[in-house]
């Protein structure tokens, strides 16, 4: 029975965030610091025809201005094709880095960044996705088109069938905290402070811009202040923080404003989608055609994999999913939170309504008709998939047998009611990670990896994974992240950290136990003579046989008799071979109430119950945490969030949280989250899945089939503004 596993915990670093303890990647001190602040272009395509620093230069406490006439060239790498700052005349997108202003103080820098005079040879720019329809091509690295079976044919031949157009603007992540890094450097090593969600990746990206050795990179990041996908990539501020370091031979800061959040790193893509579901009578489908289309920079390719996992959710013999993209004159898009997964079921879950209707069925009915008992893509067996007990647990907490099937058929006052639902799914991802383990012969360990923690609260789970399986109580493990001089983590994003990392840990805590078990067999009384590694365990510092724990060893005890003050462990769990035997996925359902006042078109989400089914459950507390926060962001996605790009500039209108809307606590009203668990014994030793980014994904489309069902209204285009409504 697990001790700690599946309990409740509250974050280990908690009080340290809340008293300031905590140090994010702005906040080091570092003595004889310089600021850097960075000066943004005004038009979004073209050349700088000149530049005039002179006045800038002269202003208070100001040390240098870099611009591309006087800033080091960056080492090529066509591994790397990600936008490193002041290279070139070339403007690629509007706020795009123009200048460096580094000064004694962060005002005196802002102060002469207003100073620096730019003159611009504008070219015509194209940043509406819309207007480049025909442009669209296959991404060259991409998924491209996937078909299986005769899609068309089935389509055509399908007596009921829907087809539509879905939208989703511009989204851009807005982590509380803004990007940000302190740089210096010893020599030719750099030392970086850096807000990032993984360190290895920082480092490889700085040691190849400079063209120096990784081992002479140090990255920091002990804290992070949400990221959500922004700090994925190396964005262009390290290289630039690091450069103007090198060249004053001094320590300096360069932290993002908030409206330079919004041209400073990728966003949410502008995506198109047309999903075309045909359907017998029963409501079997019999054909599921799925195209989208977004944007990308253009100088750089991205793939957000829009179509990729709705091709895994319902039996359907015949399927076409395609993904497609245009260069626009903006900055490159990325990954945001559930990339692709909450794009993508967006449009699925969307238009599998519309089906419901067509079809005069239940919404949920028809999920469950076109249940996939195996993957639909592979034929392969799930390594575990509860998505039934979710469908059925969230409708009998929501109360969805009492929802009338007539859209407007639900009222209260001048509110119409709504009431939808939708699935949602996300990976079982596991990547190659290392940890290292030192056991004292005090009683306590030190557990490092070099991942990061972005706020799901890996701390945390780290520390009750350690405290499992060295027996030790959560107090006696001291857990360490986000440095390159720990054993290398993946980048903390795809909801895969558990699985990867945690893995490590418990593999470096079987590995002390080996150890202390050959240690103790070196004695010819051992009670545990002839006992392999994985009949013992450790338990509140026994070295115990498990299945007869009166044979014992204790284990500080055998470490001190062998002079041994500690000893260390370094393990790397690589996802197992037998994974590759099944299918995997993680899965949940959502319900959704929503209130539409029938004269003003303003919705009010009023209830939501998110089921979810995503293996074991490490830490109950951050785990609903977790799902409450993608289900509040579901609301944002549906309701308010977009980043407008005035065409005629080609320049984001809204770069700030004044204009760019996100929910508030108003906003939030009932939230239940419920886990059902699974034991799933394929996906990694621990029979974790992703769960993070599953949060989100099916919240937007559940809450715009709840908004027809109130209004008879289909919205397709986000988010559902009272606009669209009247
Ligand atoms: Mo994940 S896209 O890093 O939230």
């Amino acid at each position: 029975m697990a001790r700690y596993i599946g309990k409740e915990m509250s974050r280990v670093e908690g009080i340290a965030k809340v008293t300031g303890r905590a140090k994010y990647a702005a906040e080091f001190r570092v003595p004889n610091l310089a600021y850097g602040f960075i000066v943004s272009s005004s038009i979004a395509k073209g050349t700088i025809k000149s530049i005039d620093t002179r006045e800038a230069e002269r202003a208070p406490g100001v040390i240098r201005v870099f611009t591309h006439l006087n800033a080091p060239k960056f080492r090529n790498d066509p591994q790397d094709r990600s936008f490193r700052a002041l290279q070139s005349d070339r403007i690629y997108f509007n706020m795009q880095p123009v200048a460096l202003v580094v000064a004694e103080t962060y005002e005196q820098a802002r102060y002469a960044s207003r100073l620096v005079k730019v003159d611009y040879n504008a070219e015509k720019h194209q940043t509406d996705t819309e207007a480049l329809l025909a442009s669209a091509r296959d991404p060259s690295h991409g998924r491209g088109t996937r078909v299986r079976g005769n899609p068309e044919v089935a389509l055509r031949e399908a007596p009921v069938k829907v087809e539509a157009e879905y939208r989703i603007p511009i989204e851009h992540h807005n982590p509380m905290e803004p990007h940000a890094a302190i740089a210096f450097w010893e020599g030719d090593r750099l030392t970086i402070f850096d807000k990032t969600q993984g360190v290895y990746e920082v480092r490889r990206h700085l040691a190849s811009s400079f063209g120096i050795p990784e081992e002479d990179v140090t990255v920091i990041s002990p804290f992070v202040g949400g990221a959500f996908g922004s700090a994925l990539r190396p964005n262009y501020y390290p290289t630039l923080t690091a450069m103007a370091a090198r060249e004053l031979k001094r320590p300096v800061k360069i932290v993002y404003t908030r409206t330079q959040m919004f041209a400073g790193h990728g966003y949410r893509p502008y995506t198109i989608q047309r999903v075309a579901l045909g359907a017998d009578r029963s409501g079997k489908l019999t054909a599921i055609i799925h195209e989208a289309v977004h944007n990308t920079s253009s100088f750089e390719e991205f793939d957000d994999n829009t179509t990729g996992f709705a091709r895994q959710v319902y039996a359907c013999p015949n399927l076409r999913a395609s993904l497609k993209i245009v260069s626009t004159d903006l900055h490159t898009p990325t990954w945001m939170r559930a990339p692709g997964a909450v794009s993508g079921m967006f449009a699925l879950e969307s238009a599998m309504d519309e089906l419901a209707y067509a079809l005069k069925i239940d919404p949920l009915q028809l999920r469950l008709i076109n249940y996939a008992e195996t993957d639909p893509e592979s034929g392969k067996p799930w390594s575990s998939k509860a998505l039934r007990e979710c469908y059925l647990l969230g409708a009998k907490k929501f109360g969805w047998e009492k929802r009338k099937f007539e859209p407007r058929s639900m009222r209260d006052g001048e509110w119409l009611i709504g009431w939808g639902m939708a699935t949602g799914v996300w990976g079982a991802f596991q990547a190659p990670a290392a940890a290292r383990i030192t056991l004292r012969a005090d009683g306590t360990a030190h557990v490092v990896s070099a991942t990061s923690d972005i706020g799901p609260g890996t701390y945390t789970a780290m520390t009750i994974i350690a405290a499992e399986f060295l027996g030790l109580k959560p107090e006696q493990i001291k857990f360490e992240l986000g440095d390159t001089r720990f054993p290398r983590a993946p980048l903390e994003g795809g909801s895969m950290t558990t699985a990867s990392v945690g893995s490590a840990v418990h593999g470096a805590a079987m590995a002390i136990v080996a150890r202390l078990l050959d240690l103790a067999n070196r004695n010819e009384d051992s009670p545990l003579k002839g006992a392999a590694a994985s009949d013992v365990e450790l338990l509140d510092g026994r070295l115990q046989l498990k299945s007869d724990p009166s044979r014992y060893v204790d284990a500080f005890d055998l470490m001190k008799r062998h002079n041994l003050n500690e000893i260390t462990e370094t393990f790397e769990a690589r996802p197992s071979r037998e994974r590759e035997d099944y299918a995997m996925l993680a899965h949940g359902a959502q319900f959704v109430e929503v209130k539409v006042h029938s004269e003003l078109g303003i919705v009010r989400v009023t209830r939501i119950v998110e089921v979810t089914a995503c293996g074991r459950i490490v830490n109950p507390k951050t785990a609903h945490s977790q799902e409450i926060g993608g289900v509040v962001w579901g609301i944002g996605m549906a309701l308010q969030e977009a980043t407008e790009v005035d065409h005629r500039y080609g320049r984001i209108v809204n770069p700030n949280l004044q204009h760019y809307h996100v929910p508030v606590n108003a906003d939030v009203l009932e939230v239940e989250t419920i886990f059902v668990e699974e034991d799933d014994k394929i996906v990694n030793p621990l029979g974790v899945k992703g769960m993070g980014e599953l949060g989100m994904v099916g919240i937007p489309a559940a809450i715009a089939n709840a908004v027809f069902h109130a209004t008879g209204k289909r919205i397709r285009e986000l988010p559902i503004t009272p606009d669209k409504l009247l």
